[in-house]
């Protein structure tokens, strides 16, 4: 099998093109990115010699780039992780505001779903995110059958580009599927996101900004397990159809950052309360009885476990996340948290 991934130097997209290598001998990638602040090739450092692996710099909202890639290797499916993905980014005004969300999330989606039913791709798998389904009260859980309630621009642009995909299934009869996920956590994610973030902070014993009350609740999936699934739907999902993926471990934020202070041996007194994010959605969490009992997928790590996988990731590749954060990165922190 030969398949394409958008997005693939980014977190999910690399953990994903890793975990596909190692678990499938006769795969062929071409990771397809137009390396954003968000993609980082020092994420596919250990496979960049592979010769089932081929890197090609491009942008899915130009139609020149998409059409070389598809031109140049025959491809069997694709998988589309690239997207603008930070809610905090696309509150901003200006340029890297909701503009880029549209841009990337929407028109460069519908590129991709145009330019694979020209080339008759057998399978597009779209990765979304539980986002789409806006915010919970304090019960219930998002099923597939959820209204889409965004509430942000970056989920508005993600469940836009969600109807577009079912939009190419129903008018023009493209083989497409839906993921939707709960927040991933673990390797190479950007340390703008909050566990990443704050396991940074603490190391250098920063200041831990948390926003509001703290008491939102995210549910926490580990990025190989979110891997797995997806890898399930590309190979067993039905046409059209819609998986959501999620952890089972939905908690607060500050007891999620208490738990990285714990692991590190860090004090309590490093978390500071901040304003909180417009608009912020109260509660994430997900129904995955669909694709447990029709593609069998099954959720691995438990969060306590691999939430020490992954600080001990941060730890052992410190260097990683710290030429990130001596960048552009120090900009975009002053602008978020500068004056909060
Ligand atoms: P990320 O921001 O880490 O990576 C995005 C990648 O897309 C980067 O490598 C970037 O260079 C690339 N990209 C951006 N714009 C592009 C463009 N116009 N053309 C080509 N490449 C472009 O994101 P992530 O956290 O790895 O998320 C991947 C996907 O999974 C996204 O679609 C996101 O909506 C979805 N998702 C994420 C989560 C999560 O918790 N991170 C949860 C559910 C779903
Ligand atoms: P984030 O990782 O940005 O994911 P999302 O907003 O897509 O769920 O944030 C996870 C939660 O953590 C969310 O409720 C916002 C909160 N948060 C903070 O409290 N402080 C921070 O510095 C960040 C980045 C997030």
């Amino acid at each position: 099998m030969k398949l394409l991934i958008t997005g693939g130097a980014g977190f999910i997209g690399s953990n994903f093109i890793h975990y596909m290598l190692t678990e499938y001998p006769d795969i062929q990638i071409v990771n397809f990115d137009a390396l954003t602040y968000a993609g980082n090739l020092e994420n596919l450092g250990p496979v960049e010699r592979n010769p089932r692996y081929t890197f090609v710099k491009g942008d899915i909202t130009v139609e020149a780039d998409v059409t070389a890639v598809f031109q140049a290797h025959a491809m069997d499916a694709v998988v589309h992780f690239a997207a603008e993905s930070h809610v905090d980014r696309s509150l901003l005004l200006g340029p890297e505001g909701p503009e880029a969300f549209i841009r990337t999330n929407i028109l460069g989606t519908q590129r991709l779903l145009d330019t694979a039913r020209v080339h008759r791709v057998r399978r597009f798998v779209h990765v979304s995110t539980d986002e789409v389904y806006g915010s919970l009260e304090s019960e219930g859980r998002f099923m597939e059958t959820s209204p889409i309630q965004p509430n942000n621009p970056y989920a508005a642009t993600k469940a836009g580009s969600d109807f577009m995909v079912r939009a190419a299934h129903r008018s023009h009869g493209l083989d497409a599927v839906i993921t939707r996920c709960s927040n991933n956590f673990g390797p190479y994610q950007f340390p703008e996101k909050l566990i990443p973030l704050m396991i940074a902070n603490a190391l250098e014993n920063k200041p831990l900004p948390v926003y509001g009350d703290g008491r939102q609740v995210r549910d926490w999936i580990y990025v190989r397990d979110h891997c797995r699934g997806i890898d399930c739907v590309l190979r067993q999902g039905k046409a059209g159809e819609v998986y959501n993926i999620g952890g089972m471990h939905d908690v607060p934020n500050l007891e999620v950052v208490r738990l990285i202070l714990k692991l590190l041996n860090k004090p309590d007194s490093l978390i500071q309360h901040v304003t909180d994010r417009p608009g912020h959605d109260r509660r994430y969490a997900i129904d995955s009885t669909k694709i447990e009992t029709e593609l069998g997928w099954r959720r691995q790590f438990d969060f306590e476990t691999a939430l020490k996988a992954t600080v001990d990731w941060y730890l052992q590749y410190r260097t990683w996340w710290e030429r990130i954060r001596s960048g552009e990165y120090q900009k975009y922190y002053a602008t978020m948290y500068g004056k909060r």
